[in-house]
């Protein structure tokens, strides 16, 4: 008989994990213990911006027309622990307040709520991102209160915001910690379809599989922090980071790809990843190993304040008291809603602080803006935000902002100055528009 499969906790992670599930043929219940959540994945909604999510869910939630019926949510442990033969735990580890490490408080209610529900045979799946040794230590718990023979496997996600259906579905590699032969049988046959389809399917120990996670994201961070130096040193010796990245990149050890210097990373990983990963390090006596990941983070901090030293510049070099800043941008990249550590909310607050005018403008992203820095001005368009700016600062890189006519938006503009934090737009169309196009890492 087909596994049934359970999804715990319904963020980017948890939601898209369910939908995929429900694709690949198998029945799923959703759970997340807000009830609000579950009213609005029952009609097949989700509370943000996901391409592509919505469509998989209306194919698959149960009550809506057409719709396979293999994806249900409830907000009941009894339910789910009668349910489910797997169990994948997606609930979110944020960074704690005031610390390098990260709150594992969600995972923890989330094992122990479940447990107890297991009365079966079932295999618990963790999903979150964890510092390495919370699995020997919650499989510990599982054996302890959970009363039936119940098994843990740890198997990160490498799903990216605004493609995670399509990484969901077609994953560059599937990472799996158990420890025994049953269990990687039984996630072989959770991913016998997109591992039929070529994805590549590692198997491996517990402390290995929460490492890769950690790991994966320190490299990308450190990619983008080292771009980001070489475009402090392009902009001290006259060089050009775009030519750079484009030339180094040309070697296929270096590869292309996340050499895109601007304002930085951000988001609700990379930042507090590679933060609870110098912590852990630290409790286990490896700190050492991972100080280059202090200066990853710091590199990546200096970038937003070096933009707001650029906006200073453009209007005049002193204060920003009277100036008006347009900053097109909210999230912490295109294709999202998501605004957690956003480069751009972090430089417009910035300048805030330091008198300025500023005035945001975001395609999807401005109702989380408001609610995270609900003092800042809000624009309707690109083109509100813009007029009487004495600099536009372009920090989001949406296609949205690469579309724009510079003609135009210099007709509203008081000044036409304006600094691209993601060398995205293109430096001719501007200049010839009549702007003073500067960009970070790049010759005036
Ligand atoms: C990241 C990883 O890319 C995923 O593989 C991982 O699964 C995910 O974290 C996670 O841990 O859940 P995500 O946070 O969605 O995914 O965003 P990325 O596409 O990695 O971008 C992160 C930040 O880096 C963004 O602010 C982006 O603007 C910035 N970035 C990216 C650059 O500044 N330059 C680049 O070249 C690439």
């Amino acid at each position: 008989m087909a596994l049934k499969i359970t999804v715990i906790g319904t963020g980017y992670l948890g939601a898209t994990h369910a939908a995929a599930m429900a694709e690949l043929g198998f029945e799923v219940l959703g759970l997340d213990i807000v009830p609000e959540k579950i009213e609005l994945l029952s009609t097949g909604r989700v509370p943000m911006y996901e391409p592509g999510l919505e469509d998989l869910l209306r194919r698959h939630v149960a009550g809506i027309e057409g719709s396979t019926g293999r994806l249900r949510f409830t907000t009941s442990w009894e339910e789910v622990g009668a349910f489910g033969d797997v169990h994948f735990v997606c609930v979110n580890t944020p960074q704690k307040h005031g610390e390098y490490a990260c709150d594992m408080s969600y995972v923890d209610s989330a094992f122990a709520s479940l447990a107890p529900h297991l009365a079966g045979q079932a295999l618990v799946v963790g999903k979150s991102t964890v510092p390495v040794g919370s699995a020997e230590r919650l499989a510990r718990l599982l054996a302890e209160q959970a009363p039936g023979d119940v098994e843990l496997a740890w198997n990160p996600e490498f799903l990216r915001e605004g493609f995670a259906v399509e990484d969901t579905l077609h994953p560059d590699r599937i990472v799996v910690g158990v420890g025994s032969a049953h269990a990687e049988k039984v996630l072989r046959e959770v991913y016998a379809t997109p591992v039929g389809e070529g994805s590549p399917f590692v198997v491996t120990d517990f402390p290995t599989a929460e490492l890769v996670k950690t790991a994966a994201n320190s490299f990308l961070a450190t990619k983008i922090s080292f771009i980001n130096a070489m475009a402090e040193v392009c902009e001290a010796a006259g060089g050009d980071v775009v030519k750079l990245a484009e030339a180094i990149g040309h070697d296929e050890r270096i590869g292309r790809r996340f050499l895109r210097a601007g304002v930085g990373f951000g988001g609700g990983c990379l930042p507090k990843d590679i933060r609870a990963f110098m912590a852990r390090a630290g409790e286990l006596g490896a700190d050492q190993a991972l100080t280059f990941l202090r200066e990853v983070d710091s590199i990546n901090m200096r970038r937003r304040g070096h933009m707001v030293e650029l906006a200073r510049e453009a209007v005049g070099g002193g204060s920003f008291l009277g100036k008006r800043v347009a900053v097109l941008g909210a999230t912490f990249k295109p294709d999202s809603d998501d605004v957690r550590d956003s480069p751009a909310l972090n430089v417009a607050g910035q300048i805030q602080l330091q008198g300025g005018q500023v005035t945001v403008y975001d395609p999807k992203g401005m109702e989380n803006a408001r609610r995270l820095f609900p003092t800042l001005a809000y624009a309707d368009s690109a083109l509100e935000a813009v007029r009487g700016a004495d600099v536009v600062l372009h920090l989001t890189e949406w296609r949205e902002f690469r579309e724009l006519d510079p003609e135009v938006l210099g007709e509203v503009a008081s000044e036409r100055i304006v600094l691209d934090g993601r060398n995205a737009l293109d430096p001719q169309v501007w200049r010839s528009a009549g702007w003073t196009y500067r960009a970070m890492g790049r010759p005036v």
